[in-house]
């Protein structure tokens, strides 16, 4: 009987809204934003529709009505790639320059820098190759000063997502001594060798140009290797951590969710989005109720905050 009556008091909206179990806020979703040189730009990202390369103007702009966002994660497209991704680290590089005019006009948002080299480099690894091989402790070096200049634009947080060996404690270490001891560390801990980046390496042109990313990201079949990694990046001084993909990898948040006191991201990756995209066709419905059921569904597994290409839009329908 009791079932039953919670059916009927369920088909009232608001009384289904009032007992359900997960709730998905604004500002619990994390903006990405692919800022490129120039003016005026805004370019589709082809197989992204609905994201684009904005220049910094543009980023300005379109955080106008990004209603209850609190947060936004930042990507560099330099104009230049060098063996040794010296575009990165540079004072008035494309992510420095954006951090600094984004602080000026919206000193409360909460601004995420990755700090990688596989958009810098010629050969589209995320970390300094020598023979053929990631150098891990070389690319540590060039991690850490990568962080230091997005914390001297002002950034409130870097996320490398280079899944180099210590590269937490590396960067942790040159915060300290160059003073930014405020700066946080939004670790991208449990990184898949995963399918569903392939759209966002059109976007970043960041595609290896030599084998693979299997040596250093996570394979898919383990997932206590994942909790390790968190592990080790809590106990090297993150300060949250992150679970990358999300829809495919809900186990491993629920499990780090489970097991760790400390915010939990996860990051709902350009193919989960070019999925669904794929899926609605263009009706704007059905892409609202499937981003929304697979965000929700994200959430329900134990992420407190989540990176989405959707973006804005889910402060509009949330709202
Ligand atoms: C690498 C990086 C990747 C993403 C963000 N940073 C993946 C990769 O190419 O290995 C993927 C994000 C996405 O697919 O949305 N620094």
């Amino acid at each position: 009987m009791q079932a039953v009556r919670l059916r009927r008091l369920r088909e009232k909206d608001f009384i289904r809204d009032w007992i359900s179990e997960t709730e998905l806020y604004p500002k619990h979703i994390i903006l990405p934003y692919f800022v490129v040189e120039g003016r005026n730009v805004k370019k589709e990202i082809r197989s992204m529709p609905g994201v684009y390369h904005l220049s910094i103007d543009n980023v300005l702009k379109d955080l106008k009505d990004a209603y209850g966002i609190k947060a936004i994660l930042l990507f560099g497209v330099p104009k230049t790639k060098d063996a040794l991704g010296s575009e990165s680290y540079k004072k008035n590089g494309v992510v420095q320059k954006a951090i600094k005019a984004i602080k000026k006009e919206y000193n409360e948002l909460i601004i995420i820098t990755d700090v990688c080299l596989c958009g810098y480099t010629s050969y589209g690894h995320c970390g300094i190759v020598k023979n053929k091989r990631i150098d891990n402790d070389e690319t540590l070096k060039v991690l850490a000063k990568i962080a230091v200049s997005h914390a001297e634009a002002g950034a409130d947080f870097v996320a490398p997502s280079a899944m180099m060996d210590g590269q937490v404690k590396a960067i942790r270490q040159a915060l300290d001594e160059n003073g930014y001891q405020d700066v946080g560390i939004f670790a991208y801990s449990a990184k898949y060798a995963s399918n569903f980046y392939w759209p966002f390496r059109e976007a970043l042109d960041s595609r290896p140009r030599f084998g693979d990313r299997k040596s250093y990201q996570l394979d898919f079949r383990n997932a206590q290797e994942a909790l390790r990694e968190i592990k080790q990046d809590i106990d090297e001084g993150a300060d949250i951590v992150m679970v990358k993909p999300a829809l495919a990898y809900l186990d491993i948040i629920y499990r780090a969710k489970q097991k760790f006191n400390i915010p939990i991201a996860a990051y709902n990756v350009s193919g989960e989005y070019s999925a669904i995209k794929k899926l609605s066709e263009g009706d704007k419905m059905k892409e609202e109720e499937l981003a929304l059921e697979v965000l929700t569904a994200i959430k329900r597994a134990g992420a407190d905050l989540i990176i989405s290409y959707f973006g804005k839009k889910i402060g509009k329908w949330l709202c």
